[in-house]
């Protein structure tokens, strides 16, 4: 996703690029070197140019026990004063303290020690690069406890990290703000100083003073309310003592929020916290999770430990959701779903992100990861065990079906870059640490531990998982850790097989050619090497993994015949039973991590398998998925693929269609660089005008979640590829729901407005603008905004990119505005980026580094497919150095040098083939 933003971007129609962003440091090199031919080496070379920014954990000499908080919000002026006494032990004598401090004014310090007198700090010295303040007293503090106070002020700031403001509206439309939190990963020191990294845990007492009309929360129950004495319309709230826990994880909220609760079957309390008037727009998500605490107390064998947990929808947010222990955090389009309004796949991701969330209040909460560099613990696991759980509330979603589209391609594609990096990796400054909330933590870490839940079945995996829970439960732990549960409880070689996943970055292609068929007996030589975006690896110190293959034949396409695990560069498998008739299918249900390159014959005889729909759904999707990427790398010809594809025009199942339809845009965007643009179009309406006319517009009775979802799809890909009667109909449709005659349908709605837009001039443009002034779902000005790129005119491309800065745009979904702009056309991309180049202080202020920016960047220039452009992109971040976007810059360059690679090897035979497959039959 993941993150959220990129995930749902993919899920709406305009964008053709997968993304989700990453980082890390460079020193730029001149791209004008590169050549086609280069672009191998040359992401070496950027990747070898990474340097790291110097970098101490805290020192150990004194740490936090109890921290006792109180903070005063004023949300008029936006700043807050804030008092803190915290129990810590001193283990080593010294005179200084060393914390974590950022947009912090220190205003008193002092240190009590255990039945001895108060010494006053004599110096804060601020060390505002490293994030730091080193507190000075005029004594050594002794070996023992002691309780340090410190009072502070700080700024309510606009920046959605640390304590922050979120503006919301009343129901009279005057404007107000809540305070809110968002400290993951590195920002509880910009509300508190503090010990603020993951292994320091301590107990919280968290105290509020707040307007008696406001509603406060914190990670704890209230356990006294009482009135401020010396401001009257202030109210004083205590929460209870938390368990040990991270500073990353603490959170607090002041606002006004309505309510729904419930209680799960273990009995903690559940309430979902909306905007004021919307408590009803919380019962899905309150539904998904008292069935999915329980869920998860089953599966973990761990009871929750906290008696409430509360999600709440915040309106200025700029992650999907955070985990804080018992008081989630989500954007609003993560949590609320109105049953008339929401589209099938907003109920799908607010299931998936409350999971997701839930999740962490075990594996992160209760158990940390040492440092961040075990970050991928947190999220590739979170990533993974949220489709178990959404698989459990609605198996009617085939959900494990869409992760396949969703992260674990996503992954293989990033992780075919030269300036992809390993799941593990060493991280020190906060900049290193926000780059890794990254495809790779999350899709590549979700997709091998799906391989390893396979490779080890869900009876060991579960018993491995719970004595790592109760091992390290309050306590931390690293990769390791988890392998050797894992290890004891399975038998299996678990450390050496994962170590080759996730200490070397990238992943092999599986290479397999049919040797002989004796009788029955069918040979197989199947062998590894990396696979690189830019082609296969065929150098010398070629890496190896340690590879679970398992392999099914057309007998029975569900269940593996063999398994290995291949653990050297090549080895022979003797299939027996197999008549020569049967086809062989290498990594059924694709759950291994891994490309597969089928001898061109064994390759042949799958195909029927897609015709006939005799391999399963997963298998037809990865199958379209390897060749596409082949394509792009060089290793099969583009038009290979496009044969391939027109043997789906059958297909029924919405997850493959949505990962063609994907495929394709990327291809439609790579050939918008030419002047046979028209003919990629006619072949997607070719492609997808059957599907179009069996499914129609209206839904079907007994028609389900996916047949909603892949209406939505096809629809929206005739639409905007030009399709004459989808066009006509959702001009008409559009019309009579802006006359308020028949309103559209919620699914209906992204694919006609995009259509209508794509189409349609400064009128269109205008209403749709209204359209989005008035909604009063952010979902529907997500919908909106999403497609507003879509537009054609150059004038009105640059008046969706003005409203995209706009007050009326979320600066959250600025990005996605933008984003839709540059994944429209070549007109738009180039906009956009120009957009972006001339407003870059702005957005930079928006943002402040973080990985908005990188997803940004990413949108924006990933699609780019001429040499120079790289030169550009990079030279403009040469002149505007951005610490947590540089991977992300370096993975654009590799992207945009790979895309020019590509049109220049397979332009002129894509255009011969698509020209020769419109020529009317001599
Ligand atoms: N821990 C993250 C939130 C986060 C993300 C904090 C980035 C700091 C930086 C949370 O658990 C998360 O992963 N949220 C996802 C949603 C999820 C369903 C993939 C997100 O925000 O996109
Ligand atoms: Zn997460």
């Amino acid at each position: 996703m993941s993150l959220l933003l990129s995930r749902t971007l993919t899920q709406t129609l305009v964008q053709t690029i997968r993304v989700r962003s990453p980082v890390l440091q460079c020193t730029p090199i001149k791209v004008q070197l590169f050549t086609d031919k280069t672009v191998r080496a040359a992401g070496h070379c950027l990747a070898a140019m990474a340097k790291r920014r110097p970098f101490e954990r805290l020192p150990t000499d004194v740490f936090p026990v109890n921290y006792g908080l109180c903070l005063k919000p004023d949300l008029i002026n936006f700043t807050f004063m804030g008092k803190l006494e915290a129990m810590v032990e001193v283990t080593q004598s010294t005179n200084q303290i060393v914390m974590n401090c950022a947009d912090i004014d220190i205003i008193t310090a002092s240190f009590v020690p255990n039945g001895g007198d108060e010494i006053d700090a004599t110096g804060f010295n601020y060390q505002n690069e490293d994030e730091k303040v080193t507190l000075s007293f005029p004594s050594a503090l002794k070996k023992g406890s002691g309780v340090l106070k410190i009072k502070f002020a700080g700024e309510l700031n606009d920046k959605m990290k640390g304590f922050y403001r979120s503006k919301y509206m009343t129901a009279t439309g005057e404007t107000r703000y809540a305070a809110v939190t968002q400290f993951e990963a590195t920002d509880a020191r910009r509300a508190f100083p503090c010990w603020d990294e993951p292994a320091i845990k301590a107990t919280f007492d968290i105290t509020l003073i707040v307007p008696k009309d406001r509603i406060a929360l914190s990670n704890m129950n209230v356990v006294e309310r009482q009135p401020y004495p010396s401001e009257e319309d202030l109210v004083e709230i205590k929460f209870g003592t938390s368990p040990i826990m991270s500073t990353y994880l603490v959170a607090f909220v002041i606002g006004e929020f309505d309510f729904v609760e419930s209680q799960s079957s273990d009995g903690v309390l559940v309430r979902v916290y909306t905007p004021v008037g919307k408590a009803e727009q919380g019962r899905f998500a309150l539904e998904v999770a008292t069935k999915t605490l329980p869920f998860y107390k089953d599966y973990f064998n761990v009871p929750y430990p906290l008696p409430k947990i509360d999600l709440i929808a915040i309106a200025d947010f700029a992650a999907g959701a955070m985990e804080n222990w018992g008081l989630v955090t989500y954007r609003e389009t993560a949590l609320l779903i109105d049953p008339k309004n929401s589209c099938a796949s907003s109920r799908q991701w607010v299931a998936l992100v409350v999971g997701h969330e839930l999740a962490h209040q075990w594996f992160g909460n209760l158990v940390t990861m040492e440092w961040w560099t075990h970050l991928w613990l947190n999220e590739g696991f979170a990533s993974w065990i949220e489709y178990l759980c959404v698989d459990h509330c609605f198996p009617e979603y085939d959900i494990w079906t869409q992760f396949v589209s969703a992260d674990y391609t996503r992954a293989l594609d990033l992780d075919a870059l030269d300036s992809s990096h390993p799941i593990e990796v060493n991280v020190g400054h906060p900049s290193e640490v926000d780059e890794i909330f990254d495809a790779i933590s999350y899709s590549k870490g979700a997709s091998v531990i799906r391989m390893l839940h396979n490779y080890i079945g869900d009876e060991d995996f579960r018993k491995g998982m719970n004595a790592y829970l109760l091992k390290f439960q309050h306590k931390n732990a690293s990769t390791e850790d988890l392998w050797d549960c894992l290890e004891q409880a399975s038998g299996k070689p678990i450390a050496t097989v994962m170590g080759s996943w996730t200490k070397q970055m990238g992943f092999p292609i599986i290479v397999v050619e049919q040797e002989q068929q004796y009788g029955d007996n069918r040979i197989l030589k199947i062998s590894q090497k990396k696979f690189c975006a830019s082609g296969p690896h065929n150098g010398g110190d070629c890496p190896c993994w340690m590879v679970p293959i398992s392999i099914c034949t057309s007998k029975e396409p569900q269940c593996s015949k063999l398994q290995v695990l291949l653990d050297k560069p090549e080895t022979t498998v003797t299939l027996k039973g197999v008549t020569p008739d049967e086809w062989i299918k290498v990594n059924p249900g694709t759950v291994g991590f891994y490309r597969i390159q089928y001898s061109s014959a064994m390759l042949q005889s799958l195909l029927p398998g897609i015709r006939d729909l005799s391999l399963q759904p997963v298998d037809r999707l990865s199958l379209q998925n390897d060749l596409f990427s082949l394509s792009r790398a060089g290793m099969i010809s583009t038009v290979e693929v496009l044969k391939l594809m027109e043997a789906f025009v059958n297909e029924p199942n919405y997850t493959v269609w949505s990962d063609l339809s994907c495929n394709l845009g990327i291809l439609s965007s790579l050939l918008s660089h030419t002047d046979f643009h028209e003919e990629i179009q006619e072949f997607i309406r070719d492609l997808f005008t059957p599907i179009g006319l069996r499914l129609g517009w209206d839904s079907k009775h007994g028609e389900g979640h996916l047949d909603a979802l892949l209406r939505g799809l096809v629809l929206g890909k005739l639409g905007k590829a030009g399709h004459k009667p989808t066009l006509e109909e959702a001009r008409r449709r559009f019309k009579e729901h802006v006359e308020g005659k028949h309103i559209l349908p919620a699914d209906l709605r992204s694919p006609v407005y995009l259509t209508v837009l794509k189409h349609g001039d400064s009128t269109t443009l205008e209403t749709m603008l209204r359209l989005h002034k008035q909604a009063d779902m952010q979902e529907e000005k997500n919908r909106i905004e999403r497609v507003l790129g879509a537009i054609a005119a150059p004038d009105l491309i640059q008046r969706v990119l003005t409203f995209a800065l706009s007050e009326e745009v979320r600066p959250q979904d600025t990005v996605s505005v933008i984003g839709g702009v540059a994944g429209s056309s070549k007109q738009g991309r180039k906009a956009a980026w120009k957009f972006v180049k001339d407003n870059w202080e702005e957005l930079y202020n928006h943002y402040q580094g973080g990985f908005l920016l990188s997803r940004l960047i990413k949108l924006t220039v990933d699609g780019f497919a001429i040499d120079k452009m790289a030169a550009e992109v990079k030279s403009f971040f040469e002149s505007h150095p951005t610490p947590a976007v540089e991977r992300t810059v370096l993975q654009c360059c590799e992207n945009i040098l790979l895309n020019s690679a590509w049109l220049k090897r397979d332009a002129d035979e894509i255009h011969h083939y698509l020209m020769q497959r419109k020529a009317p039959p001599v």
